[in-house]
This record gives C-alpha cells, sequence and structure tokens, in this order.
C-alpha cells in the first residue's frame, strides 16, 4: 500500500470568496502532498506496510509520531476537501439535525462549541464533531490527531493549521471558523459519514 495525494473534488476558486484559490493550491499541492509523501518514506520498514490507512494511523498512534502524525494528516485532509463544497453551510439534513438537538442542545450550541473548540486549540490542530459510543462529541486536538484514535469517527473536521486561513484572514481565527460553518460545509457528506457510522 502507498499513499496517494487525491485531487481536490472541486476546482481551486470554487470556494470563493471564503477561501481563496491561492489557499486552496497551497493547502492541497504543497501542505496535503507533503504529508502524503513523508508518509510513504516513514511506512517502508515501519511494519504497517500492509495495513489501510486508517489502522496505520490507529496502531502508530503513540508508537511512531512520525509516521502517526503524516498518515493521520493525510486522512485529515482528504476527509476535509470533502467537508467542504461550493455553497456549503446552510440546513443540516433531518436525521443528523434531530441527532445533534438531542446530544448537544441545539444547532446554534453545536455552532458555538465547534467554534469554541477550534478558536481555543492553542496552535496548530483541529476541531471535530464526532461520533463515539453512539453520542455526537465536538472536541479539538492537537497537530494531526484525530478521534479515530479515542475510538471516535470523525464526521466534520476543520484545519486550524495556520495553513489553512492565513492568507485569507491573517490571524482572524474565528472569522475563518464561522466562514466554514456558514458557507463551506458539505451538510450531506457529513450526514452520509453520521448514517454509516450509526
Ligand atoms: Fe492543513
Amino acid at each position: 500500500m502507498s499513499f496517494e495525494l487525491p485531487d481536490l473534488p472541486y476546482a481551486y476558486d470554487a470556494l470563493g470568496p471564503y477561501m481563496s484559490a491561492e489557499t486552496l493550491e497551497y493547502h492541497h499541492d504543497k501542505h496535503h502532498f507533503a504529508y502524503v509523501t513523508n508518509a510513504n518514506k516513514l511506512l517502508e520498514g515501519s511494519g504497517f506496510e500492509g495495513k489501510s490507512l486508517e489502522e496505520a494511523i490507529k496502531n502508530s498512534f503513540g508508537s511512531n509520531p512520525g509516521l502517526f502524525n503524516n498518515a493521520a494528516q493525510h486522512y485529515n485532509h482528504m476527509q476535509f476537501w470533502k467537508w467542504m463544497k461550493p455553497n456549503g453551510g446552510g440546513a443540516i439534513p433531518g436525521n443528523l439535525e434531530s441527532k445533534i438537538i438531542a446530544d448537544l442542545g441545539s444547532i446554534a450550541a453545536f455552532r458555538d462549541a465547534f467554534i469554541a473548540a477550534g478558536t481555543t486549540q492553542f496552535g496548530s490542530g483541529w476541531a471535530w464533531l464526532s461520533l463515539t459510543d453512539g453520542k455526537l462529541a465536538v472536541t479539538k486536538t492537537a497537530n494531526g490527531e484525530n478521534p479515530l484514535v479515542h475510538g471516535g469517527t470523525p464526521l466534520l473536521g476543520v484545519d486550524v493549521w495556520e495553513h489553512s486561513y492565513y492568507i485569507d484572514y491573517r490571524n482572524a481565527r474565528p472569522k475563518y471558523l464561522a466562514a466554514f460553518f456558514d458557507n463551506m460545509v458539505n451538510w450531506e457528506y457529513v450526514t452520509e459519514l453520521f448514517e454509516a457510522a450509526s
């Protein structure tokens, strides 16, 4: 097995004005590509060569930090491209909406918690909506870590590394997070993941 950089599922300029073509070109072509290249190098001789990406992530967590961070960032970014779409945001499909209200109180409370998680993640990392033991949770992680290594299924994640927003928002991370939630999220894809994990 080797890891491969997937194409973006839309044009570089498709997420404007919320995420620029310049950001997507650097983020996908340079940053994601580097994670793939490094993960493939570190996979050699690691003992994880025959494993799936998810198995390599779960099994290298805590034992092979170099491979873990690069493989997890490959997974996170493959999902991140699909977690966004042109003209995203808006209404959340009914069954996921009901589950969010049941587990997190309301859509507004979920939005606040998700943006707060991303804002308060000190340094690089991610904010998440995940399903663990049948329950939704909003969490944050550092660097490449994700809910897979905590027994959860990632349903939605937002990259809060500066490379994801600095060109478009400079240091205004909360503004980027609000634009992500309100204008970029592909809720249909989040719902697909929710239904597959339920
Ligand atoms: Fe990133």
